[in-house]
């Protein structure tokens, strides 16, 4: 079976009946939306799913996910999300999906935020391999990412296959910034956040509960230690 279905299959034990699950986006988190979809037909469960994107919302639907609204919970009991980077503290990168404004409303709504990657995710300092996606609305894009790039990173604008620049399910612009690794994520969150025109960026600090990493050897799950609850 492949590392990320390992994974995904994992943290789908965790959705009982009754929850308010978070549907997270890509393809390891896709792999958990088929999953609970099956798992809704065969023990007959009832869960509302909570998107966090157009893609999820699609998928949910398609597998019989019954699908809410975040507004209409006061909390969402367990999201299952994937992650592009991982370090020793549970910090993540996310967002090459684009999807990572909902993904963070999401995740900061959730009681148990379960992410589920496999062990290539795994880095000892963030942006190690990955760009850090930053999502900017269109008008004056070229001006926020000049600005970005004084915060020590080289910012390229995301574009399609066609050339295009590419499109969130919020109508903006992602701006994937290039960073030599990031030692304080905490600070830099907020220093990114407070740059005019930035709308949100995929650094999610303090948020992931537990981390199910796949390997060829298994499964290792990690556990956010209490003091950094
Ligand atoms: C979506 O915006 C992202 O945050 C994804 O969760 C992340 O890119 C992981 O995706 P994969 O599971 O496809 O690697």
């Amino acid at each position: 079976m492949d590392r990320k279905e390992i994974a995904a299959r994992e943290a789908v034990k965790y959705v009982e009946d009754g929850m308010v699950v978070g549907l997270g986006s890509g393809s390891t988190a896709s792999i958990a939306i088929r999953l609970i979809g099956q798992k809704i037909r065969d023990d007959g469960i009832d869960v509302v799913g909570i998107p966090t994107s157009t893609a999820s919302d699609l998928l949910g639907r398609a597998v019989g996910i019954r699908i809410g609204e975040l507004d209409d919970h006061r909390e969402v009991d367990i999201t299952i999300d994937g992650a592009d980077e991982v370090d020793p503290r549970l910090n993540l990168v996310k967002g090459l999906g684009g999807a990572l404004v909902w993904e963070k409303i999401v995740a900061s709504s959730t009681r148990v935020e379960m992410i589920v990657v496999d062990d290539s995710k795994m880095v000892e300092y963030l942006c190690q391999k990955a760009p850090l996606p930053v999502e900017v609305v269109r008008y004056s894009h070229r001006t926020t990412a000049r600005r970005l790039a004084v915060l020590d990173c080289e910012p390229v604008l995301r574009t399609t296959e066609d050339g295009k620049p590419f499109v969130t399910d919020n109508g903006n612009h992602i701006v994937d910034c290039k960073f030599a690794g990031i030692d304080d994520p905490r600070s830099m969150e907020s220093e990114i956040n407070d740059t005019p025109g930035v709308v949100e960026n995929g650094l999610f600090v303090g948020l992931a509960s537990k981390v199910i990493v796949a390997s060829d050897k298994g499964i290792r799950i990690f556990e956010r230690a209490t003091s950094e609850l």
